[in-house]
């Protein structure tokens, strides 16, 4: 008995040796203390041990179990100190210059069309502002002229929030706030010249050429001697670098409260030349631009005087423009989430910013 119980000490000062992960402490735990384990086995031999021996046994075999839990305990410290030691290395090790191993992500295409005409209009001293999607009915309506009950609002579907508040229908509702913040500087003799570019909402059937979330750039200029022709300049020459070549555009009637006189602003179909062919409906031209001169009304709203100054508005369809320029047949992948589709319009010579 007593040899066997100095053999199970020194099978487990080996077996412990060799313990790396605290969860194989718990079964070897259980392997020598465990109710069918080693020191059970021994306990039942103590039967057969001489009655004078049985207290010594006894002792030899509380010994052992102490020894083998003492052993336990201390090398689960040890583990638990090491497994510490281990993390804290591992974050010092940490260099954060290493390369990214994990593929690049991709921008949405309207983002990359929002950029370039960014791009476009700042070149041309044009300032980028930024607007709330969650607006007023002042804001998104009567400071545009379309005063309550105005059939004109029909145009708009809106979602009207409970907070008397709505999701705005189009970026033109940043036209008062962006007036007011700049018509000091008309005052010391420079224009207003801004876009702004934003997501609106309007309660639409969805189908592949209408979304309820589609992204507009609202662009304005305001100045003593603006005229049309400042209009379709500035259109022009934007549109001729986002296709890169000479586009052709034509300026129709439109009617919006906030301008006057209002424009549908087309650009020659760049597929046929204006020639005619299913993607023009054979009509060589694509509506792209409403626009117009800002309506006195709308400058007076916001404290500019309109016999002394006058501007022009545009609302791009950013969403539109993305489809002409990526020919994208179904507006409803802009909003789809579909990874796959939506990165292969990434621009490939992006990198990493430093
Ligand atoms: N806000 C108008 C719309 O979304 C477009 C527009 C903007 C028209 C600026 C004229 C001038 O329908």
């Amino acid at each position: 008995m007593f040899e066997k119980a100095e053999e199970l000490k020194k099978l487990f000062s080996e077996r412990i040796k060799e313990l790396n992960e605290a969860s194989e402490a718990e079964k070897l735990r259980i392997e020598f203390l465990g109710k069918k384990g080693f020191v059970s086995g021994l306990m039942q031999e103590l039967r057969n041990v001489p009655n004078e021996d049985k207290k010594e046994a006894g002792q030899k075999i509380n010994e052992i179990k102490q020894y083998i839990e003492n052993s336990l305990a201390e090398k689960m410290n040890d583990l638990k100190a090491f497994e510490e030691q281990r993390q804290i290395d591992l974050a010092e090790s940490y260099d954060e210059t290493m390369p990214v191993m994990t593929d690049l992500g991709s921008y949405h295409p309207i983002t990359l069309v929002r950029r370039e005409v960014e791009n476009i209009f700042l070149s041309m001293g044009f300032t980028v502002e930024d607007y709330s999607e969650i607006t007023d009915d002042y804001n998104c309506f009567e400071a545009l002229n379309i005063p309550k009950f105005h059939p004109a609002r029909d145009m708009q579907d809106t979602y009207y929030l409970s907070s008397n508040q709505l999701l705005k229908t189009h970026t033109s509702a940043a036209q008062n706030t962006i007036l007011r913040k700049y018509k000091n500087s008309l005052e010391n003799g420079n224009p207003i010249r801004a876009i702004f570019p934003g997501r609106c909402f309007r309660n639409e059937k969805i189908d592949p050429s209408h979304e309820n979330t589609f992204f507009q750039m609202e662009g304005i200029m305001v100045d003593k001697n603006i005229s049309i022709s400042n209009l379709i300049y500035f259109m022009k020459t934007m549109l001729s670098e986002v296709f890169q070549k000479d586009v052709t555009v034509r300026l129709r009637p439109g009617f919006f409260p906030f301008v006057e006189p209002g424009f549908e602003l087309d650009i020659q179909c760049l597929i046929c030349s204006g020639e005619g062919c299913p993607s023009c409906k054979n009509s060589g031209w694509l509506e792209l631009c409403p626009c117009g001169m800002i309506h006195p009304n709308v400058l007076s709203a916001a404290g500019i005087n309109s016999d002394e100054y006058i501007g022009f508005a545009f609302g791009l369809g950013l969403t539109r423009l993305a489809m002409m320029k990526y020919g994208v047949k179904d507006i409803r992948l802009f909003n789809s989430g579909n990874i796959k589709s939506l990165s292969q319009f990434t621009d490939k010579s992006f990198t990493r910013p430093e």
